[in-house]
């Protein structure tokens, strides 16, 4: 088996909770990014999803593939995630959030492959797989991060709004609080039929 790893760091003018909530608010994926085209949420609590993804594959973009993705929240600035999906590579992905001023944040992202067997071949062509898709989805997210933190700063709240003009101004610290609400009829639900076994 090789592991092979990738990393990247960037800083961004946004808060911890504005980016953790980006990382977590699923309902973004196939709306915001071009890459993914559908996504299921199967189960989630306060630390952890599990949900199905079909996406393109970078590059190869006529080519789609589906995943089983374990979203976990390791610790307050530190979520985990691991896939198998594109050719049966298990792929884990480390995402480590440090606020170091008020609404400014460094984030720094690992992915590690593991490659079995024959897989290894592929080890030339991961690194520009790799760049073109953290570039493209950070991009993709990038005005989320920035407009949630606006928002927060501005006292939204999700399926409340704004509140009245003389408290719009939240000082402190924002906490998020997981999982994310969504709405009883987000598409991303899996609806149940009656047909159990
Ligand atoms: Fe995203």
């Amino acid at each position: 088996m090789k592991i092979v790893e990738f990393d990247f760091t960037r800083k961004v003018n946004a808060s911890h909770a504005a980016i953790m909530w980006n990382y977590w608010d699923h309902e973004h994926l196939y709306v915001v990014h071009e890459n993914y085209k559908d996504a299921k949420i199967i189960h989630e609590n306060e630390n952890y999803a599990a949900y199905l993804l079909t996406y393109k594959i970078p590059i190869f973009r006529f080519l789609t593939s589906k995943s089983l993705n374990i979203q976990i929240l390791e610790n307050k600035n530190t979520l985990k995630i691991f896939n198998m999906g594109f050719l049966n590579i298990a792929i884990q992905t480390t995402i480590t959030v440090h606020e170091f001023e008020q609404d400014h944040s460094e984030v720094k992202i690992n992915y590690k492959f593991y490659l079995k067997g024959w897989r290894r071949v592929l080890e030339p062509f991961l690194s520009r797989m790799v760049k073109s898709w953290n570039e493209k989805t950070w991009k993709e997210d990038l005005n989320l991060k920035l407009r949630r933190t606006k928002i927060q700063r501005l006292g939204f709240k999700d399926f409340t709004g704004l509140p009245p003009l003389k408290n719009r101004q939240i000082d402190g610290k924002i906490e998020i609080n997981l999982p994310i609400k969504r709405h009883k009829n987000s598409p991303l639900n899996v609806k149940q039929n009656n047909n159990k076994r």
